[in-house]
């Protein structure tokens, strides 16, 4: 495995791949790797002749200046892991080699990126999109893999590959879980022992709610989540909805749509957890 820090030597090297016919999987990751990227990485090794791990916190994502702050940098562990999983070149470069001059793209895909985490935090989903199309440009893989956790980060993604034509397929992976069923996290880390008891009330809700619409109405489901995470100590909610899962609107009714996703987010403390569940499938 490579650690590689500019644009140039990683092109260098997958030119070399992509001229002997190899075919290229991309995990973009700000880092911070736990066993839900290991999936991501894994999937893509049985995939692909070639991956590159991207281990980049990208600033322009972040609306809170003190969550970049914070947000954990491991590069060392994170190369242990990748080289463990198989990964071919780990990608990590500096701010000024990704943004050499402020990006002033502007990325709109409403309504996707208008509702929920695109309510809450302004700009997120445009930075995301500045550094993703940044990685596709550089990297140019076949194929690129996104955890399903960030939902709605999956949708615009899959809708910006489509409006900018990008050649490549983009694979989403379902959610990892500890055992006792929190949704594995970079952030997970920031919590107290304390708030990790909290915080796995959010995902026993989820579960409990899914049990719950096989028998009530979305307004009633919606409620049974808002009411137990306001019951529930230390966990302070920012949103749930309902909405469909291609669209991201909100839905009613059951029968409205075949894809019923609940996404939430929650605060634990300082800590901001997301986390979603689906109460129909395609
Ligand atoms: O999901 C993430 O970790 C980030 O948003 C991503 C896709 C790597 C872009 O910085």
């Amino acid at each position: 495995m490579k650690l590689v820090h500019t644009i140039n030597e990683l092109r260098a090297e997958l030119e070399i791949q992509r001229k002997e016919g190899k075919k290229i999987g991309l995990v973009p990751t700000m880092g911070a790797l736990h066993e839900g990227h290991a999936s991501l990485v894994r999937r893509a090794v049985a995939e692909n002749d070639v991956v590159v791990v991207s281990d980049f916190v990208n600033p322009t994502q972040f609306n809170d200046k003190n969550d970049l702050l914070k947000y954990p940098r491991t590069l060392e562990a994170d190369c242990e892991l990748l080289d463990k999983e198989g990964a071919d070149y780990v990608f990590a470069p500096s701010v000024e080699e990704i943004y050499p001059e402020p990006d002033t793209r502007q990325f709109s895909y409403a309504p996707l990126d208008t509702v929920m985490e695109g309510k809450f935090r302004p700009g997120h989903f445009n930075g995301v999109c500045q550094v993703v199309s940044k990685l596709f440009m550089i990297v140019e893989p076949d194929t690129a893999y996104f955890g399903e956790k960030d939902f709605q980060q999956l949708a615009i993604i899959r809708e910006m590959v489509k409006q900018m034509n990008f050649p490549l397929q983009i694979v989403g992976c379902p959610i990892i879980r500890e055992v006792d069923g929190l949704a594995l996290s970079s952030r997970n880390a920031r919590l107290t022992v304390e708030q990790r008891q909290q915080a796995l009330n959010i995902s026993k809700i989820l579960f409990l709610s899914k049990d719950f619409a096989a028998s009530h109405t979305v307004e009633e489901t919606q409620a049974f989540v808002e009411g137990a995470i306001a019951a529930a100590e230390g966990l302070e909610l920012e949103y749930f909805e309902l909405v469909d899962g291609t669209t991201l609107q909100k839905i009613s009714s059951w029968g409205e749509t075949d894809y019923a996703v609940g996404c939430i987010t929650v605060f634990c403390g300082d800590v901001r957890l997301i986390d979603n569940i689906k109460y129909k499938e395609l």
